[in-house]
């Protein structure tokens, strides 16, 4: 979910929307705002479906100039998706507003304990049981700020709570545990967002607070305290981002303009990382003993980001020759995994918000291994609760589904492996820290030259029920990105395999006509691993397959087998997998288009999912 919260002295209602708006992308079930206006009377709408269905009914009918304000965009936990069960939820008699993001996990005690006392609930979510709690504890002092701790304190689970009550306009009370918070600093206006993206364009001053604070904001002040009500200081930090690169621009989609900021995304991510013919990552000065001491390497990701950590796994083990596993967050977390104070604990994370992610962070901490956070915000949490961090500098990635943060991903741990292999010596030759200048042009290579191409393809295909996608070595993770970028968001059945594993069962699926798509390596690389491949794509021919390959320009061995080809340009190993994935890109999402589905918000996914 999405949060916003704002005070100062401009009307906050079209503040509070353009907020949902740039943060729309952690959920878009319902929304909601709530405004406190200069009568001290606090007005609240909220409406399933999209922003747009909120942003209608407000221009039908406003809810007044009040310039204290909250605002929600939702992703269903607890209630299906409608008005009542959107955000803001009321309390003491309607004067107190409360949104969340999160799961209250203890919320059916608290229910009950409230519902014994005779309190009725409009929705079935356990913010409404936060929001009555509230009620009842500010009835007791009248002091918002006293009973707002008070209640967290006895909230246990994931939440970001924000509430403000008409008897105190110009104050917004939040608090954090485990889900995501930002402050921005303004001129006699201050900010509370679930990421920067949402005070982006007012202010690029902002406050990073940590798990289990409680803030206060007023046009003038703001205040940090622990859950006790101790002051702490938070930690200061400047945005990088400009409001600019979070709008569509003349894009007919963010995906389409996430997809073609690829070149840009993998040249900042690079920028500033190599130094004489090396990789030298500012960010890890200073950690050299824990990358020569480690025995073992444990990459985890949730979705997209967990495919880039499987390209991690080939180049790590190749340059720095430590063992690495990928393994899904969600999985590593639940199991009783051997690591210990040998064990370097990779997490990768476009947000840095994912839930699961964050407690596979967690996990591997009290565990005793060192951690590492590969990530796109700043401020965000997984890497304030990691040892390190090296961010992707691609900017803001709107659409749902993940390109250029993926591309930056595959950079950044290119770079970390060079930098890795460097410190242990065990990098032996430098070509690879030689040809990463050039990948930012290749990848425009592919943009410019197989855009229509493949875009024409995808238009051909816009009745395919399922698609196939094979690779081999580090085409393999990109089989499965391919795969899942067409789930996303095309809603087509489609499958990635390891092209090897064809013959143990995924071949029974072959029919004339099942489309494939085949990512051939190199034959300059490993001419056994291409030979490998050009069998592979035989043996599914002969079975009626519509093959559609990616290969190196020049490769003339895959011609005779495929029935299209998509070419990209002569690169090292490493490197094939970022220029391989923008062809799959642009086909997911131009098949999406020619189904007419909405490309940057497909149906039941949320960017962030900050629950577990
Ligand atoms: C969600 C998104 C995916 C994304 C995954 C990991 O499931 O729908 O597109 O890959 O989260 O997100 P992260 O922010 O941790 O990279």
């Amino acid at each position: 979910c999405g949060i916003v919260g704002y005070v100062g002295p401009r009307p906050s209602q079209d503040i509070l929307i353009a907020g949902l708006a740039r943060l729309e992308y952690r959920g878009y079930d319902s929304a909601g705002i709530a405004v406190i206006d200069g009568n001290g009377d606090l007005g609240m709408r909220k409406k399933a479906g999209k922003l747009s269905m909120l942003r209608d009914s407000l221009a039908d009918a406003p809810l007044g100039d009040g310039t204290t304000g909250i605002g929600h965009t939702r992703w269903a936990t607890h209630g299906g998706p409608t008005d009542v069960n959107a955000h803001p939820h009321l309390a003491d008699d309607d004067k107190l507003a409360v949104i969340h993001n999160g799961i209250i996990e203890n919320f059916s005690a608290l229910r009950e304990e409230l519902l014994a006392s005779g309190v009725e609930f409009r929705s079935e979510t356990d913010t409404e049981v936060a929001a009555a709690l509230l009620g009842r504890e500010y009835a007791k002092s009248g002091n918002l700020q006293d009973a707002f701790q008070n209640v967290v304190n006895r909230l246990e689970g994931a939440f970001t709570l924000l509430a403000m009550h008409e008897d105190h306009p110009g104050l917004v009370v939040g608090a954090r545990r485990n889900s995501p918070l930002v402050i921005g600093l303004g001129e006699g206006e201050n900010f509370l967002g679930s990421d920067v993206a949402a005070f982006v364009e007012h202010t690029r001053k902002a406050l990073a607070i940590g798990q289990d604070q409680i803030v206060s904001i007023t046009p003038s002040e703001v205040t940090v305290t622990d859950f006790s009500g101790s002051p702490v200081e938070a930690e200061p930090f400047d945005v990088s981002w400009d409001a600019a690169a979070a709008e569509k621009g003349g894009w007919s989609s963010f995906m389409a303009k996430e997809v073609a900021e690829q070149p840009q995304a993998v040249a900042n991510t690079i920028l500033g990382r190599v130094h004489d013919g090396q990789v030298v990552i500012p960010e890890l000065d200073g950690l050299d003993e824990l990358f020569i001491g480690i025995n073992r390497v444990i990459i985890t990701a949730c979705g997209t980001a967990s495919y880039a950590a499987l390209v991690g796994k080939y180049a790590i083990e190749q340059w720095a020759r430590v063992a690495t596993d990928v393994e899904l967050a969600h999985e590593f977390r639940y199991r009783d995994p051997v690591i210990g104070d040998d064990t370097l604990v990779i997490s990768i994370s476009q947000s840095g918000e994912t839930m699961d992610t964050l407690m596979a962070v967690k996990y591997a901490r009290e565990r005793g291994a060192r951690t590492l956070s590969i990530c796109n915000t700043q401020g965000a949490t997984i890497p304030r609760e990691s040892d390190a961090v090296v961010y992707t500098h691609a900017g803001p990635e709107v659409a749902v589904a993940s390109t250029k943060a993926f591309s930056a991903q595959i950079t950044a741990l290119l770079l970390l492996g060079l930098h890795m292999g460097r410190v242990r010596q065990t990098l032996t030759d430098d070509s690879a820290v030689a040809e990463l200048a050039d990948l930012p042009d290749k990848i425009a290579s592919v943009l410019e030259k197989e855009n229509d191409h493949v875009a024409q393809l995808a238009g051909w295909m816009a009745d395919t029920r399922s698609v196939l996608f094979l690779g081999r070595h580090v085409g393999y993770p990109i089989a499965l990105e391919g795969a899942l970028k067409l789930k996303e968001i095309s809603y087509i059945h489609a499958e990635g395999f390891a092209a090897g594993e064809l013959k143990h069962g995924p071949i029974a699926l072959i029919e004339p006509g099942q489309p494939v798509f085949v990512i051939v390596p190199s034959p300059r690389h490993s001419a056994l691993i291409h030979s490998k491949v050009v069998s592979n794509i035989q043996e599914i021919r002969a079975r009626g397959a519509r093959v559609i390959v990616i290969a190196e320009e020049g490769d003339a061995a895959v011609l005779p087998f495929a029935d299209e080809v998509i070419h990209i340009p002569l690169a090292g190993p490493m490197f094939e997998p970022v220029l391989a994935v923008v062809p799959l890109q642009i086909f997911a999402m131009a098949l999406a288009t020619a189904k007419g589905l909405d490309v940057d918000q497909p149906r039941n996914l949320a960017k962030s999912v900050t629950v577990e």
